[in-house]
């Protein structure tokens, strides 16, 4: 386990530790006994069970039992406004999942641009690219294509599609890689069938604990394709000006789907604000300020959830998003927020 992942973990501990001083300092101002008794009870409550501080969506899926594993949960990361920190923010909660969540964990990359590739490839993505390995393109055409030697076309099988960024016992923190060319299909005459991604999942990863899947900044076919695969949607945004230009877009491609896909349960898991100007300081001044009244009356009208835990900028982003965690600065402040969004989601 990576220690900056094991801090964020104790973080959590550290917080419920500090509200037991609190009650003890109380209890010896002699203010109070009883509630001096309950804040203890519930600080040790927290330490072993966890805050509840938000309300858990995870739903009780058929078949929810003890013996039973309910399958995964599944969450697109998505905003069609770019460079908000989609690919950023699913390389990070894949990283934060596997290593403190102790989660078996698939990240997707579902834009041509491949950036979640080479985040959680890093230098092993051109050689990968070099050597024409499975990716996402592979699995919307349905079919592993010749290879010298290999007797033309092949059934597309989970493996063929599938890098393994980290392992630990039966656990794997896998990737579906993406590509350049991934963007010819949305030129192609025939429009690749939206559900196919979601049939591939069900049919080869239904033993995962979580698939994140990092969405392109343009609505296409691939958009629709992660709704059908989801449970939640993920909204990274920045706050700066026209931050929710994207919003109503969003908002109405969503609706579309549910229109259309009525016995599909997806939900917007929430808002996350992401590079959020610098930590302290005038905490990014009228235009953060204007920015922040804008996302809150947006989220309201479509009722949209915004995170507590704010992302600021640092440069240790691009760093932690590769797993070098050698220094990283305000970019801790990530692994704050991917405890709250698992707490949130219930995983
Ligand atoms: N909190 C942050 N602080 C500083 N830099 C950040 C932060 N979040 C993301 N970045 C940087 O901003 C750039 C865009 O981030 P990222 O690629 O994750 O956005 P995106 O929404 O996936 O973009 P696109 O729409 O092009 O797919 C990257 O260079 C990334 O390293
Ligand atoms: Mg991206």
């Amino acid at each position: 386990m990576d220690l900056i992942a094991l801090d964020a973990q104790f973080h959590h501990e550290r917080q419920c530790l500090r509200s037991f001083f609190r009650g003890i300092s109380r209890s010896r101002n002699g203010q109070q006994s009883l509630g001096a008794m309950w804040l203890f009870l519930y600080s040790f409550y927290c330490c072993w069970h966890g805050t509840p501080d938000a309300v858990s969506l995870r739903k009780p899926k058929l078949g929810d039992n003890e013996m039973a594993k309910p399958g995964p949960i599944t969450v697109c990361v998505i905003n069609l406004k770019g460079g908000v920190g989609k690919s950023t923010i699913t390389a990070l909660l894949s990283r934060y999942a596997f290593n403190s969540r102790g989660k078996d964990v698939l990240a997707i990359d579902l834009d041509p641009q491949a950036n979640l590739s080479q985040g959680l490839m890093h230098q092993s993505y051109s050689t990968f690219i070099a050597q024409q390995g499975g990716t996402i393109v592979e699995v919307f055409n349905d079919f592993l294509p010749p290879k010298p030697g290999s007797g033309g076309t092949q059934p597309l099988t989970a493996d063929a599609v599938t890098e393994l960024i980290l392992e630990s016992g039966d656990r794997r923190l896998d990737l579906i890689p993406s590509r350049f060319d991934f963007s010819d299909a949305l030129t192609n005459a025939v429009r690749p069938d939206p559900r196919i991604l979601a049939k591939f999942l069900s049919k080869n990863f239904k033993s995962k604990d979580l698939i994140l899947i990092d969405c392109a900044p343009t609505e296409s076919v691939f958009t629709t394709a992660a709704y059908h695969a989801s449970d939640y949607v993920l909204i990274p945004v920045r706050p700066e000006f026209f931050a929710t230009i994207g919003f109503p877009l969003l908002a109405e491609s969503l609706a579309n789907f549910q229109r259309r896909n009525k016995a599909h349960a997806i939900e917007v898991a929430g808002v996350v604000i992401n590079n959020a100007f610098y930590h302290g300081g005038n905490d990014g001044g009228p235009e953060k300020a204007r920015a922040m009244a804008s996302i809150k009356q947006e989220c309201a009208t479509h009722g949209w959830h915004i995170f507590s835990k704010q992302m600021y900028h640092s440069r240790g982003y691009p760093k932690l998003m590769r797993g070098d965690y050698r220094y990283s600065g305000d970019a801790n402040l990530f692994w704050t927020f991917a405890q709250e969004f698992f707490d949130h989601i219930g995983l």
